[in-house]
């Protein structure tokens, strides 16, 4: 893969958030022996991209998806990464989670890939995270939340476990397994320019293309998208005093993490997830309040966009489920300590006119805890005690 190192970067505090960088081949070959030191293109090789995703899990939270699209996501794939799915979806009446795995169970052979799978609502994974005092992903009748976030951080465990450096997360409701290929590529250039072990990709998309009119057009954004990049930037804005439009990831739903950074996140709940990652890293990298972690502050965070080169299809869910993700993304930049009384002003008047109601934000988005408070030991032999979905296909034990 060969891509241009970031051409502008936009600094808070230990926090550089890095312009979007275009990629210009997508396979830019074996190297012969020697590494052409360009100052503005950065050549990865195959060695080099395969050497990372050795040490990259991909998480995919799936909810009643076609099982077409899960397959075809598992194909994009790269062999060398450790896959993890985590499901919600439905048990009856029809058991759509068996279904999943046996689809899985069968394509993992011929595709020998190692995949971890799960089951969200998994009653023993509850009793689990009970044990282990991570109350934040339970509901108030001690079972595991709903939520693709809730999904993500038994994902992110499932990683920890399995003791990856990184963690890249995909949707399963893909139709196109080669910008899948691209998106895990992707990640692991992210990671071998970052200088810090403390580091945020995300991918951007350079089209997600809509059927209008019956034609296909190349939209470039999303409703979604072009609000809470926005929103994100005038946060910025308000503490740096300087307009920027630096942030255009801010629902990314394809990004990845490096572990260090993702284990001591403080997430929010649903669809929110990524709009947070951003507020979290600001709130507490950003110099505004004292970190619980200088030793983060002392190396940096960096936050990587990548452009990709293919387009972005997937399942469109409607307008009733966009509002839902705009609602999440608006509350939880309302919800943020940085966030200034001006800028709440202006976001409440946002989600009023998307909700049509009023709504106390100050209460509404749900916190899910670091996940670095879990005792790793234990949540393990928990998990393969007590969790009967827990299922490893392929060469893992
Ligand atoms: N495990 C789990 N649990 N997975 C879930 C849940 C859940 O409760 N809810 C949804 N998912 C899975 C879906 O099956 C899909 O693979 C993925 O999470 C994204 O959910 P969608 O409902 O398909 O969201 P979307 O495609 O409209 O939005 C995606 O893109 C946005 C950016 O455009 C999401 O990734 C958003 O978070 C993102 O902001």
């Amino acid at each position: 893969m060969k891509l241009d190192f970031p051409r502008y970067t936009e600094r808070l505090g230990a926090v550089s958030i890095h312009a979007v960088q275009r990629i210009y081949e997508l396979d830019s070959g074996k190297s012969k022996g020697f590494q052409s030191s360009h100052q503005t293109v950065r050549k990865f090789d195959y060695d080099e991209i395969s050497n990372i995703l050795h040490d990259l899990a991909i998480i995919i939270p799936v909810k009643d998806e076609k099982l077409k699209l899960l397959e075809g996501v598992l194909s994009g794939i790269p062999n060398e990464c450790l896959v993890i799915i985590v499901s919600n979806s439905a048990r009856s009446p029809v058991d759509r989670f068996a279904m999943e795995t046996e689809a899985v169970r069968q394509l993992g052979r011929f595709m020998d890939k190692r995949i971890v799978m799960i089951h969200q609502r998994d009653p023993g994974l509850a009793e689990v995270f009970k044990r282990v005092g991570y109350d934040s992903i339970l509901d108030s009748d001690g079972g595991i939340r709903n939520g693709k976030a809730e999904g993500m951080i038994i994902g992110l465990l499932a990683a920890r476990m399995y003791h990856k450096d990184y963690v890249g997360f995909i949707d399963s409701d893909n139709y196109v397994p080669g910008a899948v290929n691209e998106y895990v590529k992707i990640f692991a250039a992210g990671f071998g320019m970052s200088t810090t072990p403390y580091c945020n990709v995300r991918v951007s998309w350079v089209f997600k293309p809509k059927i209008k009119n019956n034609l296909l057009q190349f939209s470039k954004w999303g409703r979604v998208s072009e609000i809470t990049n926005k929103n994100l930037n005038a946060l910025l804005a308000s503490i740096t005093g300087f307009e920027t439009d630096v942030i255009n990831t801010g629902n990314a739903g394809e990004h990845a993490l490096s572990m260090p950074l993702a284990e001591c996140l403080q997430y929010t709940s649903g669809y929110s997830i990524e709009t947070r990652e951003f507020v979290d890293i600001f709130e507490k990298f950003g110099g505004l309040v004292p970190s619980e972690y200088p030793q983060i502050v002392e190396k940096g965070v960096e936050v990587f966009q990548i452009e990709t080169r293919n387009p972005h299809f997937h399942e469109d869910k409607g307008i009733a489920h966009l509002n839902e993700m705009l609602e999440a993304s608006l509350a939880t930049i309302f919800g943020s300590k940085i966030c200034t009384p001006d800028q709440k002003e202006i976001l409440q008047d946002q989600l009023r006119h998307v909700t049509k109601k009023r709504v106390d934000y100050s209460k509404k988005y749900h916190m899910l805890e670091p996940i670095n408070t879990i005792h790793m030991p234990e949540f393990e032999k928990g998990l393969r005690e007590k969790a009967d979905t827990f299922l490893r296909i392929g060469r893992l034990k």
